[in-house]
């Protein structure tokens, strides 16, 4: 498997990621309300245009198991937000993808990476606070004040 960039023509694929996505998953990441192809061809046709950044981490037959993004790339304050398919947990693949957006992030000169996280995602706050992301105050997701914000200032 490796990490790559995505563009418009891997919106089957992506669609496809996000659509079989289950409860467990969708609980803490679900970027957009519904996963339909618009929103996917959107967002991917903005990563061409240079407004987001969106990578995947692709099997050797061309399916994407998991996903990450920079959104608003061309901004100083671009939003994270990244989700992998369950049978790809716990192996190192989202460390590798978060150091993969945020080398993205620190060769653009972006100040401060900016995301939200579920309290209750202990899996996800760990390997945030490990690469350096620090709460910065609340927000909701579903409920009022569910989430963090966190951000990542730039290393000297
Ligand atoms: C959160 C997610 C991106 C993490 O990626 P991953 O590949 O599963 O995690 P990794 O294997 O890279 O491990 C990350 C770290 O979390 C730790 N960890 C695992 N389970 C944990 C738990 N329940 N509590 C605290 N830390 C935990 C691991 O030990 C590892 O830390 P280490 O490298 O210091 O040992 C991935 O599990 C995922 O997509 N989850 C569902 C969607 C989601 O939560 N997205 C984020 C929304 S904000």
């Amino acid at each position: 498997m490796q990490i790559r960039s995505l563009s418009l023509a891997d919106a089957p694929a992506l669609l496809e990621l996000y659509q079989s996505l289950p409860e467990s998953v969708t609980c803490f990441f679900q970027p957009w309300p519904q996963f339909t192809e618009e929103v996917i061809r959107t967002h991917l046709a903005d990563a061409d245009a240079g407004k987001n950044l969106v990578l995947g981490i692709v099997s050797e037959e061309g399916g994407i198991e998991g996903t990450g993004f920079l959104w608003n790339v061309d901004t100083d304050t671009p939003t994270l937000g990244i989700g992998l398919r369950e049978r790809i947990q716990g192996q190192g693949w989202g460390r590798r993808m978060m150091e993969a957006l945020l080398a993205e992030a620190d060769a653009r000169g972006k100040s401060e990476v900016r995301l939200t996280v579920l309290k209750t995602n202990h899996r996800a706050l760990h390997l945030y606070q490990s690469v350096g992301f620090v709460i910065t105050g609340e927000t909701k997701f579903r409920e009022e004040a569910d989430s963090w914000c966190m951000a990542r200032v730039k290393p000297p």
